[in-house]
């Protein structure tokens, strides 16, 4: 016996911080980086991530079942597969306890970069896990147990990850007034990437609280992102119409008030500056920010797009642990 599931990584457009306050964000799925869970037949419960250079023994979490799985002592991972199966037994009446299963889990999205590496580890355990039960999961279901998921290690996340990580979809996300989301798929043609990684991330749930304690505070908080919103509202247009200068120069003036929140860093604005100094569409920092990753669009039609994305690749290699090149594959559409 062999079951596998996986899911994808994502990248946030733009509106990431003014998603929390209620405005629309743009997020597509990066399938090309997936978490993979593989189930197979073991003499107890056991987990394997060995990228993590985690092996353990699930029966001791065992013992802590329950709603109230400690979340203190056990490895995230080790919580994600007992609520997984917690949310298998309350919701579909299957057993209490784990299977007989050796659960290997490995990703290549990198953790702590706001590339949606938990939360689609969360997805990718649910669907295995229901997948061994031949229990029939709706997309929505495991949206909301990514969700629960990224509640207990990211504080209070508007539930943009979880959104299009389990659908798997570009799309809009935005929160009604009641904090409901809101979700909208969207067609994106192809986009023409580079993503850089300046290493990891602050966690994000820190990094959230800090923009929250400025806003609580400045006033002048609650406009930049009222800005955010109203770029966002701009780019959506522009990518229905493939424009992608325009939309590029959206993308440099939503870096302009991450900053203005005090998330970026030196080194993401240094790679920001030279993506600009290039000529290149547009640039930005993506996810929480404090850390992890930037991207820049390119325009496919200019003639000298080649020789830009060879450029930006040259002056960002020095200063990033990794690259990751999706000039040429596509993002979304397959
Ligand atoms: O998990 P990250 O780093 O991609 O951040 C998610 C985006 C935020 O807007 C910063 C937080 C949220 O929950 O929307």
């Amino acid at each position: 016996m062999r079951i596998s599931a996986s899911a994808p990584g994502k990248l946030i457009l733009m509106g990431e911080h003014a998603v929390v306050y209620g405005e629309p964000g743009l997020v597509l799925p990066l399938r090309q980086l997936r978490a993979v869970v593989t189930l197979t037949a073991a003499p107890q419960p056991r987990l394997e991530a060995p990228d993590l250079n985690l092996f353990t023994d699930l029966s001791t979490g065992i013992a802590a079942m329950g709603p109230d799985v400690s979340t203190q002592s056990l490895h995230p991972l080790e919580v994600t597969l007992l609520k997984a199966q917690h949310h298998l037994h309350t919701h579909h009446n299957l057993p209490q306890q784990l299977p007989n299963l050796c659960f290997h889990i490995r990703s290549d999205i990198p953790v702590k970069r706001g590339m949606g590496s938990g939360t689609a580890i969360s997805c990718a355990c649910i669907r295995a896990l229901a997948a061994y039960y031949h229990c029939r999961l709706n997309v929505a279901e495991v949206e909301a147990f990514a969700q629960a998921m990224d509640q207990i290690y990211h504080g209070r996340p508007s539930g943009i990850d979880a959104a299009v990580i389990a659908h798997e979809r570009a799309l809009r996300f935005q929160r009604d007034p009641k904090g409901a989301p809101v979700v909208r798929f969207l067609d994106v043609p192809h986009l023409a990437l580079l993503i850089g990684d300046t290493g990891p991330a602050a966690p994000t749930a820190d990094v959230v609280a800090h923009v929250a304690r400025r806003h609580a505070r400045d006033p002048r908080i609650a406009e930049v992102i009222q800005r955010m919103g109203a770029l966002v509202r701009s780019a959506e247009q522009a990518l229905r119409n493939q424009q992608w200068q325009v939309l590029g120069q959206l993308l440099f003036e939503n870096h302009q008030c991450l900053q203005a929140l005090e998330v970026s860093t030196p080194t993401l604005d240094h790679l920001i500056t030279q993506a600009e100094a290039l000529g290149v569409a547009g640039a930005k920092l993506s996810g929480a920010g404090q850390g992890g990753i930037c991207f820049a669009l390119f325009d496919a039609e200019n003639p000298n797009v080649d020789a830009q994305v060879k450029a930006l690749r040259q002056a960002w290699k020095p200063v990033c642990t990794q690259l990751y090149d999706f000039s040429a594959a596509l993002s979304d559409a397959d």
